[in-house]
């Protein structure tokens, strides 16, 4: 038994996220946790909610309400989407917490005491109106570049350049619309990274065995131009992580807070306290996870993120964690994705286009979403959601394969043997040949899931149901079952096995139909098939079981029309 440490990408707070953002992290990630459960690893699960920075303070500046009672609204409302997609983290943190405050500010103390903290005194816009600076989305005004009148303090939208607050032409701040500004001398901190560069690059040579898209990535970082440059850890903000030097004041820096991607990664960490805390155990029970002096050096540490997220899990976390100088654990894989396109476009959090999680839960239950998004997954490009092909995967993989062939399965067995696995006939050849194929295709099927080829495995489950189909056409008990019910009966006596095998090797992709599989074949605790001979007997002659309401309906024609013209405009 391994020990695995998962990580997904803590997603934003403001809003909620749509599909695209869940395959690209969440979901993945959950796949690959419930796999490596199933095969009897010890896992730990850790996901939170990225709380501070602009964007959240503006989010809770529209909504009208403070921005701390804003962000435990939306924890609980992404909280509430996670578990109705069947995220089974161990934990959904938050990054606020007073766990992140105190690692964020030990962290920073420990980067200082080993020289990689920089003081930098910069000239920043400060508004006299608001009493305060105005720093990124704060402040607007004409863009120097193309002249676009509502460009912000960060980049102008219209041509896309990245500014600096003090570069724009008749500036005011986005608070209050006041012109009263004047720049003004303020400190910040730089974390020196580019110390680091040539361990870290180092590192990630190492790491041959990471997918391409994750090291071009890192590499093109290192490499490129002014990749890796000391970067600011500090804003002048309220809302965020105070800057302390560990748990001491830190001169200057009164008012300040950290940059919110300094904290929001040093969250893995203090998120799996809040679960230890949470479960009222010591620190010995997270810390053995993150620390290689105290047990961590046994775990293998996997996170998952989209590709805009990769300089900083690949360059930015691990020089804080380097920088340290303590034994934490560092990420041993990163697995990354690309994006996936709407219909035609982008799916876009700002804009409202696309489907997000609370839509796509109120349309159709979790396992039809998480079928076509795994299955479709941007791993080698870009991939695209469209409502036909949304249509045609639901319909023919879960509902023409696999929850055809249990619905047949289980009311001819009710109809003809009655509700139990029936006595009589012996497995034959036709059996055992499927024996042989399922025991290849799981041999695949594993190898993919361990190597995280989320639409390799998909593939492979896919066609494990397709020979179970294969099989129940060809050896047809209906019409064996005249002549030779003995036959009919070792038929279904195999096929109801199957249907347990398929809830026990499918939850990884579609937890509910799975369980409700093994329910009704009242195979609950079934665990990972290794014997595929034996697995296929464990349901004996005479043992109840219930047929269950259909596992899948199809998506009709005037459905998918429907959705496609109610998701095709904005969300507001
Ligand atoms: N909130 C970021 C995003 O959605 C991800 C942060 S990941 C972490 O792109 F490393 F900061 F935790
Ligand atoms: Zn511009």
């Amino acid at each position: 038994m391994a020990r695995i440490l998962i990580t997904s990408a803590i997603p934003y707070i403001n809003g909620i996220k749509h599909l695209g953002n869940l395959v690209g992290s969440q979901l993945p990630a959950d796949l690959y946790a419930r796999y490596m459960r199933a095969r009897g690893h010890e896992v730990m699960f850790i996901c939170a909610t990225d709380e501070h920075g602009t964007p959240a303070e503006l989010a809770a500046a529209k909504a009208s309400k403070p921005v701390a009672e804003y962000c435990a609204e939306m924890w609980q409302v992404q909280k509430d989407l996670s578990d109705g997609f069947r995220l089974s983290f161990d934990k959904f943190g938050r990054s606020s917490s007073e766990q992140n405050r105190r690692l964020t500010q030990y962290f920073a103390g420990r980067l200082a005491e080993n020289g990689f903290i920089e003081e930098v005194t910069e000239s920043q816009v400060y508004s006299n109106a608001d009493g305060r600076f105005l720093p990124d989305r704060y402040i607007e005004g004409t863009c120097p570049n193309c002249g676009y009148d509502k460009a912000r303090g960060d980049q102008c939208e219209n041509c896309t350049k990245q500014l600096d607050p003090t570069d724009l032409i008749n500036p005011r701040s986005a608070i209050s619309g006041s012109t009263d500004l004047e720049v003004r001398e303020t400190k910040h901190l730089y974390l020196r990274q580019s110390l680091l560069r040539e361990r870290l690059d180092k590192w990630i040579s190492s790491k041959t065995d990471w997918p391409v898209l994750t090291t071009s990535i890192a590499k093109k970082w290192l490499h490129d131009g002014d990749g890796l440059q000391d970067r600011g850890i500090t804003r002048d903000l309220d809302w965020g992580v105070p800057v302390m030097k560990g748990e001491e004041p830190w001169p200057g820096m009164e008012g300040k807070v950290f940059y919110v991607w300094f904290d929001a990664p040093i969250e893995y960490i203090a998120a799996t306290k809040e679960w230890s805390d949470g479960e009222g155990l010591d620190d010995s029970a997270w810390r053995r996870w993150w620390r290689t002096d105290e047990g961590a050096e046994n775990v293998r540490y996997v996170q998952f993120m989209g590709k805009d997220n990769v300089p900083f899990h690949t360059l930015s976390f691990p020089a804080t964690i380097i920088g340290s100088g303590d034994p934490w654990k560092l990420v041993d894989y990163i697995k990354s994705f690309n994006y996936l396109n709407y219909d035609g476009g982008q799916f876009s959090t700002s804009q409202g286009r696309g489907v997000f999680m609370d839509q796509a839960l109120e349309i159709l239950p979790a396992d039809y979403w998480r079928w076509w998004l795994l299955s479709h997954a941007p791993e080698n490009s870009d991939s695209e959601f469209t409502w036909e092909n949304f249509q045609a995967s639901v319909n023919k993989d879960l509902a023409d394969v696999l929850g055809n062939f249990v619905s047949r399965v289980t009311k001819f067995c009710r109809s003809r043997f009655g509700e139990e696995v029936p006595k009589g006939g012996a497995y034959g050849p036709g059996e055992v040949e499927v024996i042989r194929e399922l025991t290849e295709r799981m041999d695949a099927y594993s190898a993919h899931m361990e190597a995280i080829e989320v639409r390799k495995a998909s593939a492979e489950l896919r066609a494990l149901w397709v020979i179970g189909n294969e099989y129940l056409q060809e050896a047809a008990p209906w019409s064996v079952f005249k002549e030779d019910p003995d036959r009919a009966a070792a038929i279904i006596r195999f096929s109801l096995n199957l249907i347990a095998f398929y809830g026990a090797v499918s939850a990884p992709f579609i937890p509910d139909a799975s369980a409700a599989m093994l329910e009704a074949m009242g195979a609950d605790g079934m665990g990972w098939p290794d014997d595929m001979e034996a697995a296929l007997k464990g349901l004996t002659p005479g043992r109840a079981f219930t047929v269950p309401e259909n596992l899948f309906r199809k998506i009709s024609d005037e459905e998918r029309e429907d959705w496609q013209s109610r998701f095709s405009g904005v969300r507001t």
